[in-house]
């Protein structure tokens, strides 16, 4: 008797978890997803360096060999310490000598309170891009006031300093995520485009077809046109989502790279409280366009200072 009383507990515990696996979000998730292929990457991106850039070198960079390059980079370098000699200027600023580069992109990352995370992601990041021959700049964002925090408002931030020192294409990028294909070129292409479709925290697998948020690439031109980012999101969620109907608006369609491509490495960290006006601001998010972004972008700069490794603004939002 006691022994078959347990095995219905066995049985029903065994429902519950195979219900609970079924309807869980990621259930829904996608394999696979459209996407550019990889031969033709190359006429699909957005060719622009910086307003004032000019490059010492005679010959232009190839990125054939560096779109067709199959390795894995390995996150451990984030342990470790930059070589002597980087060739990176204050404020974490990079260009290759040996050849022009075609693309310059401002990296901009939202931060607070992730001092460890931050280090690993500098020292990996700059391993990582230096290969790309591409033209960079590394801006960290840095919200230094106690309300909840703002991811989407940090980054509008970003944006109004790279479109000052006439960067073409924004990388919007969270502190906690690692690409781990050299394959992965940080240049914008003509569509906005998804970079972080396969991270390892949701198994590789795309969540939702319409998730926008982690690390995208957009031109400066693009971001102009949607009015940035709302600024009214306080803690986590839906600030991408906001993002997303807002290139719904623009008519902007998004793209990606392969899944094998796109892959991530989401360093683990606490969860944050979750924005609790979140949902009814989505559900107005194309309505607010033209009135919250960065036509609207109000906050005090406390000090901007220049590092080996990035620039780095914080804000009182
Ligand atoms: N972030 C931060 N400090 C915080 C909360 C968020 O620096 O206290 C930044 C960081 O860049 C992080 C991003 O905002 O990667 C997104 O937040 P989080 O990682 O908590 O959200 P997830 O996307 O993992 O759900
Ligand atoms: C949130 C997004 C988040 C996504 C993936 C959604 O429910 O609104 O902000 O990026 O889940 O975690
Ligand atoms: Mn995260």
């Amino acid at each position: 008797m006691r022994h078959a009383y347990k095995k219905k507990i066995l049985y029903c515990g065994l429902v519950i978890v195979g219900v609970i696996i079924f309807l869980h979000p990621n259930m829904n998730a996608r394999r696979t997803y459209d996407f550019i292929e990889k031969r033709n990457i190359l006429e699909h991106l957005y060719d622009q360096t910086a307003q004032n850039f000019t490059s010492p070198a005679i010959l232009d960079c190839d990125y054939h060999d560096i779109l067709f390059d199959d390795t894995t980079m390995s996150i451990n370098l984030m342990d470790g310490d930059l070589i002597e000699g980087h060739r990176i200027k204050d404020g974490g600023e990079f260009h290759p000598s040996d050849c022009k580069p075609k693309f310059s992109t401002a990296i901009i990352v939202p931060y607070r309170d992730r001092a460890e995370t931050l280090r690993g992601f500098l020292v990996y990041m700059h391993m990582f891009l230096r290969r790309q021959n591409i033209h960079y700049r590394i801006y960290v964002i840095e919200q230094v006031d106690m309300r909840p925090f703002n991811r989407a408002k940090l980054l509008n931030i970003g944006a109004a300093a790279a479109f000052k020192a006439g960067y073409p294409c924004l990388v919007l990028h969270d502190v906690d995520l690692l690409p781990l294909k050299p394959a992965n070129l940080y240049a914008c292409t003509k569509c906005p485009r998804h970079m972080s479709s396969s991270i390892n925290k949701f198994r590789f697998v795309l969540p939702y077809l319409s998730l926008f948020g982690g690390a995208i690439a957009i031109t400066s031109s693009q971001f102009k046109l949607i009015n940035g980012m709302s600024n009214e999101y306080y803690g986590w969620g839906g600030e991408d989502d906001d993002l997303y109907a807002r290139l719904e608006v623009g008519e902007l369609k998004l793209c990606r790279f392969a899944p094998d491509t796109s892959r991530y490495h989401m360093v683990t960290h606490q969860t944050q409280q979750k924005g609790e006006k979140r949902h009814k601001l989505l559900n107005y998010a194309k309505n607010r366009i033209n009135n919250d972004g960065l036509n609207t972008l109000r906050y005090t700069e406390v000090a901007t200072v220049l590092h080996p490794l990035f620039t780095h603004i914080m804000v009182d939002l």
